[in-house]
């Protein structure tokens, strides 16, 4: 999703300073009390203000890369006034230096571009390169949510998955056939069914556990 950035998009940002964080970001460690779920490349935030609205005992944080996406997402949040959602303007290709070890319970990957040309295949997030960098911040049988329109990167994903030793559940290359009523439809979820795209998803962990 590319977004031209709109004028004074950082200024209206601070607005959002209470949840949203633009430039430095501390190092995240893990509120023990709590489950910590992060969602890769939030997008305008449909998903990520359902499932936090849905589930307020968890701590959820959006990575996106976009400050005009985030700025889509935070109204939401202020909206809804949610108290469990944190969104960050960050490029998900850092995130091994804000998260702390075994920080995080749960990824969601939610129709990340799919990079088609085989040069650009390390850009996937699915790629061994991101997964390698997912697992030291994921806790101890913690999951991904994978989820996307494109079959060549889910098939490419489930390759990935298997490389670096993560075994997967609950595979499906149609998820809206007999559609689970947890699931929390995304931005591009809605548009790619709407289009009659089945969508495919899959948990995938590290370990067989
Ligand atoms: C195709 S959109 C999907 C948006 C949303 N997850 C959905 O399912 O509707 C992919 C999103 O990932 C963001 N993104 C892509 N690469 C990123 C990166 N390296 N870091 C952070 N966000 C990124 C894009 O800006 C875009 O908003």
């Amino acid at each position: 999703m590319r977004l031209r950035k709109k004028p004074h998009t950082d200024e209206k940002l601070q607005n959002f300073a209470d949840f949203v964080t633009v430039g430095d970001v501390q190092p995240i460690i893990k509120d023990s009390t709590r489950e910590l779920h992060v969602e890769l490349g939030t997008g305008k935030g449909d998903f990520i203000t359902q499932i936090a609205e849905l589930n307020p005992q968890i701590n959820f944080i959006g990575l996106e890369v976009e400050p005009t996406c985030v700025l889509a997402a935070a109204r939401k949040i202020r909206e809804k006034n949610l108290s469990n959602v944190r969104l960050i303007v960050f490029d998900i290709n850092n995130i091994t230096e804000i998260f702390s070890a075994h920080a995080i319970d749960r990824l969601y990957i939610n129709f990340c571009d799919p990079w088609p040309k085989k040069r650009h295949a390390k850009r996937r997030l699915t790629h061994v390169r991101f997964l390698e960098m997912y697992r030291p911040i994921l806790a101890d049988g913690g999951e991904i949510f994978f989820k996307t329109d494109n079959r060549g990167l889910f098939d490419f994903s489930l390759e990935q998955f298997a490389a670096v030793g993560m075994t997967v559940r609950d595979v499906t290359n149609d998820l809206h056939a007999s559609e689970p009523s947890d699931n929390v439809r995304t931005e591009y979820e809605n548009k790619f069914s709407a289009a009659g795209v089945p969508i495919n998803f899959c948990v995938a962990r590290f370990g067989n556990g």
